[in-house]
């Protein structure tokens, strides 16, 4: 792994790197290999991150910024370099900008409940979108509720891509925030963040991009996308669960009132008022996920030694590998672009008449472990017309014998079903 290699030209080498994942070499009662086609909702883990773990709880457990004694301060430091390395790794002009959050979810609340709450008043728009997670959706339905605000969200076109036409139209209303992902985690669609960015500063709005499907998966530089708020999860991204980060831009964080309040995230504390901690203090209160920040460290240097763009290249020759592959399946439909060019390493699919969850049960019955649902997308379904589908997605350790072995699983699932 210290070996320095030339990124742009050596493709990762995903049978070496699943050495680092022994989870991945165990077998079913009938001697199947594990096919594990869900890395979108949760990844696997490196022993390097789990011997962090460990590390953190045999020799160095204990609360952090607080103490005086060696322990403490060799976790405090740990803790905030594992911040450093989030700032780094995203561009971040600084690891202030950079707050620890459990995850994506809670990263998009914080953002909705302190900016949200200070900046939309009644009669105020949010622009979202169609293909947007629950996540992306919910915090600001819950916003809006309370202030009286407007929600409205970008169409998609048939293939699953972001109707720009219809964003320019709703920018024309001048909303006061647009949110929406960098890549959709049903769907696949990697949307062009850069240029929605842009198109929303121009018409005066702030822009929060749900990175949860991106960071782990392709170079991402929120000083090139220039977004206001970005967020995502440390374990979709080889991290432990329980670490996720919300970058901030700092004027904007500085500007913000606290979230929840507590320990850790004051400056001074009378009995009837207080004053904040600067950032990321301020929205850390209470005792952090210590050991899964310092793993979330970890699987960053581990992601970075391979190299992002690799990881991204890995990712789109496999999606295309599957693609070919599953256009073979009688009666099978993907959902999504077609074009790799416009898609992240999430394949949804549909099984003729077959329900999704059947299609993954049969699945599973070969070892082949992919998501069956609407995968926190309802109203993206409902847009399709599509009650659920078979999702499979795809990481730096995954192969093309992986996806062989899912195609070989569908036609299963298609003789099962007289297909
Ligand atoms: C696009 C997207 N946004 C948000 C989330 C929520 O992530 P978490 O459950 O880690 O908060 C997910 C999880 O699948 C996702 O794919």
């Amino acid at each position: 792994m210290t070996t320095q290699v030339d990124h742009l030209t050596t493709p990762l080498d995903a049978d070496t790197i699943r050495a680092d994942f022994p989870i991945l070499a165990q077998t079913n009662d009938r001697g199947q290999p594990l096919t594990f086609l869900d890395s979108a909702a949760s990844s696997q883990k490196p022993t390097a991150v789990i011997d962090a773990l460990a590390d953190y709880y045999l020799r160095y457990n204990a609360n952090i910024h607080r103490g005086v004694y060696q322990l403490s301060e060799l976790a405090t430091g740990r803790y905030e370099q594992a911040r450093h390395l989030v700032a780094d790794f995203i561009g971040a002009a600084s690891a202030r900008e950079c707050i620890f959050v459990r995850n994506t979810t809670e990263a998009i609340n914080l953002v909705a409940q302190t900016w949200g709450r200070r900046h939309i008043a009644a009669g105020d728009l949010i622009v979202l979108t169609v293909m947007e997670h629950h996540s992306n959706l919910v915090p600001w339905q819950l916003l809006a509720e309370e202030k009286g605000a407007k929600l409205a969200h970008v169409r998609i076109t048939p293939d699953g891509r972001l109707d720009l036409d219809h964003l320019d139209e709703l920018l024309r209303r001048e909303p006061k925030l647009v949110a929406f992902p960098h890549v959709s985690n049903s769907l696949g669609t990697l949307n062009d963040a850069a240029d929605i960015t842009r198109r929303a500063h121009a018409a005066g709005a702030t822009v929060l991009i749900d990175a949860a499907q991106s960071v782990p998966h392709l170079p991402v530089d929120v000083k090139t996308l220039d977004c206001d708020f970005l967020a995502f999860s440390g374990h979709k991204m080889l991290g432990p669960m329980g670490a996720g980060v919300l970058y901030g831009k700092k004027k904007l964080l500085d500007a913000m009132p606290p979230y929840m309040g507590g320990g850790s995230m004051i400056r001074k504390v009378e009995l009837d008022h207080s004053t904040w901690a600067d950032v990321p203090a301020k929205f850390e209160a209470g005792t952090p996920a210590v050991a899964d920040a310092i793993g979330l460290g970890v699987a960053i240097e581990y992601l970075t030694t391979l190299g992002m763009d690799r990881v991204h290249a890995h990712e789109r020759d496999l999606t295309t590998y599957a693609l070919g592959r599953l256009a073979e399946i009688p009666g099978l439909t993907i959902h999504g672009p077609t074009d790799p060019a416009h898609r992240g390493g999430v394949v949804s699919f549909t099984l003729g008449d077959i329900h999704p969850h059947d299609v993954a049960a049969i699945l599973d019955g070969e070892n082949v472990a992919v998501r069956a649902g609407h995968h926190c997308t309802q109203p993206l379904m409902r847009a399709l017309d599509l009650l659920a589908t078979t999702r499979a997605s795809f990481y730096l350790y995954t192969t093309e014998p992986d996806v062989d072995r899912l195609i070989a699983a569908l036609h299963h699932a298609n003789a099962v079903f007289d297909l």
